[in-house]
């Protein structure tokens, strides 16, 4: 897969334009560039670098080395600033079109931060956890206890040994484990009838009918995971504790949710200073099965994919306010649909007192929002529907400076960069055919 990809780019790059990022030395940055013979074409190209006050130190030109009778560019410029390059090199691609031979997609990978572009892609991330792997911290309640950790460290196993295409290892979960899960199944599902959004209370009842859903059973990931696979296509795949946001949201670029499978300490059974198999079962599952709701979530992951670390910050914190504490509007009441509170006893119900402050959702306040982690949330973001968050969320990301846009194709479980018009043209042959669908439906309606 990965070898056909490359070669798919290579391809592409050749039939297009290039710009071929030389050297880099300190802030100072090589380019090579060729333009088609065009009067006012190196005029604008050098506009670009203008506008984005990029200081030009060194500029000369040679014969093109693939084309007779045509010039590349060779620059040397100042440049403090890579995300204004990865614009300039966009405009060089777009405004230029048509007088830009060749941009090799090289240049893009010093620029823009890697991201998967295959869901097996994914399986890189196993071993950069953050922590809470079988490291505890002092404050945790199974710190001092030898037999929790023990067990800690064979899910964490479990999820490090895992690859994409593996049938998640089941597990046989303890008396105790058991014990600790009824108490919270309990509680919280006397609160879903009233407290939690329509989609959560439609979905419930099948994943208990389908999944294992008991108060005396922890449901096993592979069994939830094949359910979510055929409501919306979204998967399960273990992960032994906190990813880093990048990593995270990318999963959900593929419509893959990194659960954790251990359960918190029987001690405190209605506290978890982490996510854990209830968090992720009783909070995000239910959520993940609804279509808008999963159309949503992969929305923010495909805008994380190659955006500069400070977006990846912005679009944490809107993943935040939705998916882990988010609010919506439904038949004139405000319900939960984020997974932190449907997973909460005690902040399940406070969110829909009158303490905590109500915000309409609106991506670019809630993205500078700042949030407390362990304790409840004195702000809460509420959505008018999760097609309309969708939405805005879309509009968000399009604020987000990357020089290509993405593609998720769910064929190949891939990710495709639009940067060229081939592609472009690939994908307009796809949609129209879905398009004719759509239109000889609607006739037969008629
Ligand atoms: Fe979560």
């Amino acid at each position: 897969m990965d070898a056909a990809f490359c070669k798919k780019n290579v391809e592409n790059a050749k039939k297009s334009m290039y710009i071929e990022e030389k050297s880099s030395k300190g802030n100072v940055i090589s380019l090579i560039f060729s333009l088609k013979e065009e009067i006012g074409a190196l005029a604008k190209a050098l506009r670009l670098f203008e506008e984005k006050g990029m200081n030009l130190t060194h500029i000369e030109s040679r014969p093109s080395r693939f084309k007779r009778g045509e010039y590349e560019f060779f620059i040397d410029l100042d440049c403090k600033d890579m995300v204004s390059l990865e614009e300039i090199l966009l405009g060089l691609r777009q405004e230029i079109s048509g007088t830009v031979h060749e941009l090799s997609r090289d240049k893009i990978k010093d620029t823009v931060p890697w991201f998967p572009r295959t869901i097996q892609d994914l399986d890189r991330f196993a071993n950069q956890i953050l922590s809470y792997g079988s490291e505890l911290d002092s404050d945790h309640p199974g710190f001092t206890d030898s037999v929790y950790r023990a067990r800690r460290k064979e899910f964490a196993d479990i999820a490090y040994n895992y690859r994409h295409g593996d049938v998640i290892p089941r597990v046989e979960y303890t008396e105790d484990e058991i014990k600790t899960w009824s108490v919270v199944f309990r509680e919280l599902k006397t609160l879903y009838p009233t407290n939690a959004c329509r989609e959560h209370n439609i979905v419930f009842p099948l994943l208990e009918q389908y999944c294992g859903y008991r108060e005396h059973n922890i449901p096993q990931l592979e069994d939830v995971s094949k359910f979510l696979q055929s409501c919306t296509g979204f998967r399960l795949r273990p992960v032994a504790g906190l990813l880093s946001s990048r990593d995270f949201l990318a999963g959900l670029a593929f419509r893959v949710f990194h659960s954790t499978q251990y359960i918190r300490h029987g001690l405190e059974p209605m506290y978890t200073p982490e996510p854990d198999v209830c968090h992720e079962l009783l909070g995000h599952v239910p959520l993940f099965a609804d279509p808008k709701f999963a159309q949503f979530s992969q929305e923010i992951g495909l805008a994380s994919l190659g955006a500069p670390d400070e977006y990846i910050e912005k679009l944490a914190t809107v993943y935040w306010f939705t998916v882990e504490f988010g609010l919506c509007k439904q038949n004139n009441e405000i319900k939960a649909y984020g997974a932190g509170l449907l997973s909460s006893f005690g902040e399940l119900q406070y969110c829909l007192t009158n303490k905590p402050e109500m915000r309409p959702f609106e991506p670019d306040q809630v993205a500078c929002q700042k949030y407390p982690i362990t304790n409840f949330q004195p702000v809460y973001f509420v959505a008018e529907s999760f097609e309309d968050a969708k939405e805005k969320v879309r509009k968000f990301a399009a604020t987000i400076p990357r020089p290509f846009s993405v593609h998720y194709n769910s064929y190949t479980q891939s990710i495709e960069v639009l940067d060229s018009i081939e592609q472009l043209k690939d994908l307009v042959d796809s949609i129209s055919g879905e398009i004719g669908t759509l239109y000889h439906a609607l006739r037969k309606l008629q």
